[in-house]
């Protein structure tokens, strides 16, 4: 376990100290930075700084086991889906934003917590909500304007790379009395609020994946005697339905606005329903993600 944890350490610091030393204040003319929003789809480990419980990190094995070597936060054995864009678009492992010390923001950062929605009620007091996100978000432009002047911060920023995953914890918490359309008009006004914000920084390039199918995670499933609960899955087929109408009506609002829609939850259910066939055995899918937070 020591050496593991060695390896581990030196690994995480490679990843953030070489890279910062081998990069300089050059940017290449097709540099583009990930800024990461959202839940714990997303997560990198944000939830281990600030005051919460053990339900809301995944600081402890198996996570973590597989490609880090060690638990670094991430709701997963490996890596998540913006660790491997961020490979594919040749950038190093994006860095945590409330991981202390200092901080390169020019490849971007990530935002995402844990159990969190777009509403600041969902799971209040124990994540950073979207709107929290947004606020650090603001904090970093203030940042790589100091760092990069006004000019080249607004570059960085328009040909960036924004990617949200948020809305399942809205639903799992929901227990107002409204009505699933209001609910989800809310939760997805409360997003719109944040992609303007970021678009008034001078974001246009937006990645959201659809919502997994709630009920039928193994979690919530073991939670109901085994069954799936259907309703729960209705409403995040509401809300992705509802979020591609959303998109659609922002990219006609908003001069430049592109966005890129991915249907995880069709991509979840494939392997959730044939796990051997994705080199999982038996729940192996779990380990990706045990709890949904
Ligand atoms: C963290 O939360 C706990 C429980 O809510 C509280 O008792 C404690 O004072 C908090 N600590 C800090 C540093 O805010
Ligand atoms: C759900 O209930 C809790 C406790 O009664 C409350 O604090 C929270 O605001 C409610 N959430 C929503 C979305 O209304
Ligand atoms: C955002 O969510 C709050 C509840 O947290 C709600 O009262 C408000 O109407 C929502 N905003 C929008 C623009 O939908």
């Amino acid at each position: 376990m020591a050496n593991l944890r060695a390896s581990c350490i030196s690994f995480l610091l490679c990843f953030t100290t070489c890279i910062n030393l081998i990069s300089s204040h050059y940017l290449p003319e097709n540099h583009v930075a990930l800024f990461i929003f959202g839940d714990s789809l997303f997560d990198p480990g944000n939830n281990n700084y600030i005051n919460t419980t053990a339900d809301f990190r995944a600081n402890f094995y198996p996570y973590g086991e597989t490609f880090f070597k060690c638990p670094t936060g991430r709701f997963s054995d490996g890596r998540l889906i913006p660790d491997f864009i961020a490979q594919f678009a040749g950038l190093p492992i994006i860095p945590t934003y409330l991981q202390p010390g200092k901080r390169k923001f020019t490849d971007g950062v990530n935002f995402a917590s844990g159990g969190a929605g777009a509403l600041v009620e969902s799971h209040q007091g124990f994540v950073v909500d979207l709107e929290t996100q947004i606020k650090y978000f603001n904090k970093v432009e203030k940042s790589l304007r100091q760092e990069l002047g006004d000019a080249g911060a607004k570059k960085l920023m328009s040909k960036a790379v924004y990617l949200i995953s948020i809305g399942g914890n809205d639903y799992f918490t929901k227990n107002s009395s409204v009505s699933d359309e209001e609910f989800v008009s809310m939760v997805l006004g409360n997003l719109t609020v944040a992609l303007k914000e970021i678009y008034k920084k001078g974001g246009r390039k937006f990645g959201f994946p659809n919502l997994l199918p709630l009920g039928c995670l193994p979690y919530m499933k073991a939670q109901s005697g085994g069954s799936c609960i259907d309703e729960l899955t209705a409403i995040a087929k509401l809300h992705s339905a509802e979020l591609l109408k959303t998109l659609v009506k922002l990219q006609n609002q908003l001069e430049g606005f592109k966005y890129a829609y991915y249907n995880l939850y069709q991509s979840f259910t494939e392997r959730l329903n044939n796990p051997s066939k994705y080199g999982n055995s038996e729940n192996g899918l779990l380990l990706l993600h045990e709890r949904f937070k």
